[in-house]
């Protein structure tokens, strides 16, 4: 028997919203009827029953909240209550059979893993705060409050709505601050003067532009304005909550937008001036050249259609890093970025350092994307040789497909001919690809003769020779005068040796076990 929603919203909405300047593209259609099928499910329930048990309010907020008015998926579900959240959190995880409970004492939160068919749910406690944060730290100062403080201490008003599991109220919307409002029109705007949202964690500034991109919000204008002011606060966030929410804006569909955004607003000059540094075409005698920060995010908007990696996309943000670094002005040639792709590779490990992104594998990955982003290119202006087709496949290994997406996503001219050639010319060098891998079977390039055997066939201990006998036999299966087969490359290999110097022990044949 419960009313419809609308009925159950308090709406107490707060000012006027002056015009937005950014461009609203959201399409979400709010439905706030999905909010009754929530409290049917056995968590809600076992949350009312508790606060009916220990008549204390509880409600369900944030994140949560806003995801279902909107019909977006969503993973866990935090809850408020006006006591001690820890204490309530065990309780309920003791009706769900939902142990064990993990405690942060500091923050006053509790949190359990609930199982179920759907899929894992994050469920999360903490007791209803009023807090001030010291600037300079993020320690915040936090004591007891009503469910009302506790929304105007979060970051946005789409974000501080709550429904009530309580006796009476159960199942309304509580949204002081016209969140519900704000979702409808699809801008961020923070529950109190945007100065204080902002200075009480200054992450919140790349919230804004990361809930922007994400839902195709625009952020009010004074909120925006009030970024644009404290951005450098930024400066006290660690480098990890910061990655988080960019890798978060890469993952979108559509990063440009946020990454304009953070320019607009002064925030991409914290973290990634290398990134602004692309900005700019300058001309001389007539001749320009692209902006490549724009151009960079066209391929980068282009890379997301194709993939949703997070390190091919890393790739494309960070393909042409070094062209401001090599840019020349050539009279005959106009302007040139000689070697940026060489460069840009060696400038990753210290940007990824300095965001403290991961320094392994998906590293290794984006850098070779960026070392290798114009071979492909180049293969297809001239006529390609199977030698050539090889070493590309040998250099790219595996990472040969994501390379192939960002090359073609990087081909952002406006004339259309051009484009299509480029990309027909694209088609023909993957066909290529594949008729030499299946023939030659370079991708995953093994050699087919060891260290260990060239030990053994001349009696030779590790050294230098064993190096350069092992890069002739893979140069000559890359070039085609052998082929990818370990008969021709022992013959090599005694061959070489004997060019260099060294001969082989009598009667090294072959052996027959690695046939
Ligand atoms: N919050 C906040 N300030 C922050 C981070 C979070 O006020 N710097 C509040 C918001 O009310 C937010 C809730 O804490 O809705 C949960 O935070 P989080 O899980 O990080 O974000 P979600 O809003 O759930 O969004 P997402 O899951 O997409 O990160």
């Amino acid at each position: 028997n419960v009313a419809t929603s609308s009925t159950r919203w308090h709406l107490y909405f707060c000012g006027p919203i002056r015009g937005p300047v950014q461009q609203r593209t959201h399409s979400f259609t709010l439905d706030t009827s999905r909010l009754d099928g929530v409290l049917e499910q056995p968590l809600f329930q076992a949350v009312a029953a508790e606060a009916r048990a220990q008549g204390i309010p509880a409600f369900a907020i944030g994140g949560y909240v806003r995801d279902l008015i909107l019909g977006r998926p969503c993973k866990d579900v935090d809850f408020v209550v006006e006591g001690d959240g820890m204490a309530f959190a065990q309780a309920v995880a003791k009706r769900l059979h939902a142990e064990p409970v993990h405690v942060f004492k500091n923050f006053g939160t509790a949190m359990f893993t609930l199982r179920q068919a759907q899929g894992d749910m994050q469920v999360e406690f903490v007791g209803a705060r009023k807090e001030s944060y010291a600037r300079n730290s993020r320690k915040p100062e936090v004591e007891p409050g009503s469910i009302k403080d506790d929304q105007e201490r979060r970051d946005f008003t789409i974000n501080a709505l709550a429904i009530s599991l309580n006796e009476g109220s159960s199942g309304a919307l509580v949204d002081p601050f016209g969140g519900i409002l704000d979702l409808d029109r699809g801008i961020l705007r923070t529950p109190l003067d945007p100065d204080i949202t902002y200075s009480d964690d200054p992450l919140r500034m790349m919230r804004a532009v990361r809930f922007a991109t994400q839902l195709g919000f625009v952020i009010d204008p004074p909120s925006f304005e009030a970024i644009k002011r404290s951005a450098e606060r930024l400066d006290i966030i660690s480098a990890e909550r910061i990655h988080t929410e960019l890798n978060k804006i890469i993952l979108t569909k559509k990063p440009s937008t946020g990454f304009i955004l953070m320019r607009d607003c002064g925030l991409l000059e914290r973290f990634f001036p290398e990134f602004l540094e692309l900005q700019g075409a300058e001309e001389k005698y007539g001749i320009g050249h692209k902006d490549n920060f724009y151009h960079t995010l066209q391929v980068l908007d282009n890379v997301c259609e194709k993939s949703d990696d997070l390190w091919l996309r890393w790739a494309a943000v960070l393909h042409d890093i070094a062209k401001p670094k090599t840019k020349r002005f050539d009279p005959e040639h106009g302007w040139t970025f000689h070697g940026h792709e060489d460069k840009g590779a060696r400038m990753v490990p210290a940007i990824f350092r300095r965001l403290k992104l991961p320094l392994d594998e998906q590293m290794r990955f984006v850098q070779n994307l960026v070392a290798l982003h114009l071979r492909p290119i180049s293969l297809t202006k001239v006529e390609v040789t199977d030698s050539a087709v090889r070493r590309l496949l040998f250099d790219a290994g595996d990472d040969i497909d994501a390379l192939m997406i960002l090359c073609r996503a990087d081909i952002t001219s406006k004339n259309e001919k051009k484009k299509e050639r480029y990309l027909r010319n694209y088609e023909v060098l993957i066909q290529k690809l594949k008729d030499v891998e299946a023939k030659d079977h370079v991708r995953n390039f093994q050699p087919p003769i060891t260290g260990q055997d060239i030990m053994l066939a001349f009696g030779i201990e590790p050294c230098k020779l064993i190096g350069d006998i092992k890069t002739v036999i893979k140069d000559a299966i890359l070039d085609g005068i052998i082929e990818n087969d370990r008969a021709q490359a022992w013959q090599l290999m005694l061959e070489t040796g004997r060019k260099l110097g060294r001969d082989p022990l009598v009667g090294m044949a072959l052996p027959v076990d690695r046939e």
